[in-house]
C-alpha cells in the first residue's frame, strides 16, 4: 500500500510474473544449470574417443560445439533477460513483497548479482574461447575443467535464488527471529534445491537428445554414441529427480497441498487434479522410455519420438513452476505477507480503521455517498487487484456471476456478505481487509463494474493520488494545531 499499484486489467498481473518466469526457468534449468555439467561431459567424452594422435574427435567436437552454441545464444539473451525480468515484473506487481525479500535478502541478492554476472560472462568465455582451445590437447584440457567450474558456477545462481523462493513458501524460524541465516535455514530450501538439481539435469537432457536430433544426419556416426550418453545421462538423474520431488512433496505444509488441486488451473480445472499427476507421470516415463529405447536401438530413434518428451518435460517444468507459485496463497511471503501485500500483522489496524486512511495512495480518507464508487475503486485496487480483474482473466464479475447466476445483476447485500468470510471456504484468498463502510463502497463498485462494463486503470496510466492526510501541508497543519494546543 506504500506504492502505487501496476494494474494489468485484462491479462491478469499474476500472468505476467508467471509467463516470464516459467520461460526463465526452461532456459535456467534445461540450457544452464543442466546443460553445462552435460555439455562439459560431451566436450570431455569427445577427448576419450579421440586417438592417440589426435587432440579430440572433430565431428563430434563440432556437433557439441552447436549444441552449444544454441545455450550460449539463448541463455545470454533470452535467459539473461527474462532472469532480470522476473525481478522486474514483480517489482512492478509485488512491490510491498520484493521490498521485504530486499530487506531480508540484502546480501543474498548482492552476492547474486555479482555471481549472475559473473556466469553470463564465462559462458561466454567458455563459448568464445572453444575453437582456439582445439590447438593443443592442453589447452583443450584447460577449456574441459573450465566447463566444469562454470557448471558449478551455474548451479550456484540457483542455489542463491531457490533459497528466497523456498523462504517465501515457508519462511520457517525467520518469523521470529528475523535474521538472514534464519532465512537462509528455510524448512523448503534444501528439499527444494535437491528436487531442481537432478531435476535440471533431466531438462538438459532432453534438450540434448533434441539437438543431436537437429545437429547430426540419419547416417553420421556419432549420432547413436552421442543419443547413447544422453540416454544414460538422463537415465541417472531421472530416479534423483523422481525421488527427490516426493521429498519436496512431503515438505510442503499441508495447508499449501490443500491448495495444489486450484493451483494448476483454475477452480474449474480442479476437478481434473487427477490430470496433474498423469502428465507427471507420462513426462518422466516417456523420457525413461525414449532413454532405454535408445540404449537398446539407437539408430531407430527419431525426431518424433524426442519431441513428445521434450514437450512434456517442459509441461512438467511449468507446471511445478505454477504450483510453486500458488499453493503459497493466500500468502506471498508464508504467514507473514498476504499476496494483497498487506501484512498479516497490520490486519487489526486496517480492519478497525479501514485500509484507505493508511494508504499512500489514494484520494479518499472519508467515505461519503458521493465518493463511494471511487473509494469503491481504491478498496477493490488494494485489497482485490493482485488477483483479480475488472473485465478479463480471473475477472470480479465472472467469479461472483458464477456463484449468484451468469448474466443477473449482483446483489449488493449478498456480496457485502460473502466478501468478509471469503477467505474460509476459499483459503487461497486472504481475508478482506478492510472496515464496514469500504465494504459498502467495495461492493457498490463490483456492482457498477458489471452493470457498466466499465475497465480499472493500473497507476501506470491512471496516475496516482497521495493520501490527502500523508501531504506535508497536512503534516504541517497538524504541528502548527498541536503547538497552538500547547
Ligand atoms: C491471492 C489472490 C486473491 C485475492 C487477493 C483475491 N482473490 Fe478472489 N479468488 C482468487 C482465486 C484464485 C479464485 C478462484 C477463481 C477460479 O479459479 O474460479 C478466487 C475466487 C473468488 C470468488 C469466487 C469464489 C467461489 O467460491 O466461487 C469471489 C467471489 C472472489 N474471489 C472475490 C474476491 C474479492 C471481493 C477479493 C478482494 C476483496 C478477492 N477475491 C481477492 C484469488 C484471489
Amino acid at each position: 500500500m506504500d506504492f502505487p499499484l501496476f494494474h494489468l486489467d485484462w491479462l491478469n498481473d499474476r500472468f505476467l510474473i508467471a509467463m516470464i518466469a516459467i520461460i526463465h526457468v526452461f532456459i535456467n534449468h534445461g540450457l544452464a544449470v543442466g546443460f553445462l555439467p552435460y555439455i562439459t561431459l560431451l566436450e570431455q567424452q569427445g577427448v576419450v574417443k579421440s586417438g592417440p594422435e589426435d587432440i579430440t574427435d572433430l565431428a563430434w567436437d563440432k556437433m557439441v560445439h552447436r549444441m552449444m552454441m544454441v545455450g550460449f545464444v539463448i541463455t545470454t539473451t533470452m535467459g539473461a533477460m527474462t532472469g532480470v525480468g522476473i525481478w522486474f515484473s514483480a517489482a512492478l506487481i509485488s512491490p510491498n513483497s520484493i521490498g521485504s525479500l530486499i530487506r531480508v535478502f540484502y546480501w543474498g541478492w548482492f552476492t547474486e548479482w555479482i555471481v549472475f554476472v559473473l556466469e553470463v560472462v564465462f559462458i561466454m568465455i567458455y563459448f568464445l574461447t572453444w575453437k582456439n582451445s582445439n590447438k593443443s590437447l592442453r589447452a583443450k584440457q584447460r577449456h574441459i575443467r573450465f566447463g566444469w567450474f562454470l557448471s558449478g558456477f551455474s548451479w550456484l545462481t540457483m542455489a542463491i535464488i531457490v533459497a528466497i523462493l523456498g523462504f517465501m513458501m515457508d519462511p520457517g524460524n525467520w518469523i521470529q527471529e528475523q535474521s538472514l541465516v534464519s532465512a537462509l535455514t528455510n524448512p523448503i530450501y534444501l528439499p527444494q534445491l535437491l528436487f531442481r538439481t537432478p531435476t535440471a539435469m533431466v531438462v538438459a537432457g532432453a534438450f540434448g537428445f533434441l539437438l543431436i536430433m537437429l545437429f547430426t544426419k540419419k547416417s553420421s556416426a556419432i549420432r547413436p554414441t552421442a543419443l547413447k550418453t544422453t540416454a544414460i545421462w538422463v537415465l541417472l538423474w531421472l530416479p534423483l529427480s523422481i525421488l527427490a520431488s516426493i521429498y519436496y512433496y512431503n515438505v510442503i505444509p499441508d495447508a499449501m497441498t490443500a491448495n495444489m488441486s486450484t493451483a494448476v488451473g483454475t477452480m474449474d480445472f480442479a476437478k481434473y487434479y487427477d490430470l496433474l499427476k498423469y502428465i507427471i507421470l507420462i513426462a518422466t516415463s516417456s523420457l525413461a522410455l525414449l532413454a532405454i529405447w535408445t540404449l537398446w536401438k539407437p539408430k531407430k530413434v527419431n525426431l518424433i519420438i524426442v519431441i513428445i518428451p521434450f514437450v512434456l518435460s517442459l509441461g512438467f517444468l511449468g507446471i511445478f513452476e505454477r504450483v510453486r507459485e500458488f499453493i503459497r496463497k493466500p500468502y506471498v511471503i508464508g504467514n507473514y505477507m498476504y499476496s494483497n501485500l498487506i501484512r498479516e500483522e497490520d490486519y487489526p489496524l486496517l480492519q478497525r480503521d479501514g485500509i484507505l486512511k493508511h494508504s499512500t495512495y489514494t484520494s479518499i480518507t472519508e467515505i461519503t455517498e458521493e465518493n463511494k464508487l471511487e473509494a469503491g475503486k481504491d478498496v477493490f485496487m488494494i485489497a482485490c487487484s493482485r488477483c483479480h480483474t475488472s473485465q478479463g482473466i480471473n475477472s470480479i464479475i465472472y467469479v461472483f456471476e458464477k456463484m449468484y447466476g451468469i448474466g443477473k445483476p449482483l446483489d449488493i447485500n449478498s456480496m457485502k456478505a460473502y466478501i468478509p468470510n471469503m477467505h474460509n471456504g476459499r483459503t487461497y484468498m486472504p481475508p478482506y481487509p478492510g472496515n464496514e463502510e469500504e465494504l459498502d463502497a467495495l461492493a457498490h463498485y463490483i456492482f457498477y463494474l458489471q452493470q457498466s462494463g466499465a475497465t480499472l486503470e493500473g497507476a501506470q496510466s491512471a496516475g496516482a493520488h497521495l493520501n490527502p492526510t500523508h501531504s506535508v501541508e497536512h503534516f504541517i497543519e497538524q504541528k502548527l494545531n498541536n503547538n497552538k494546543n500547547e
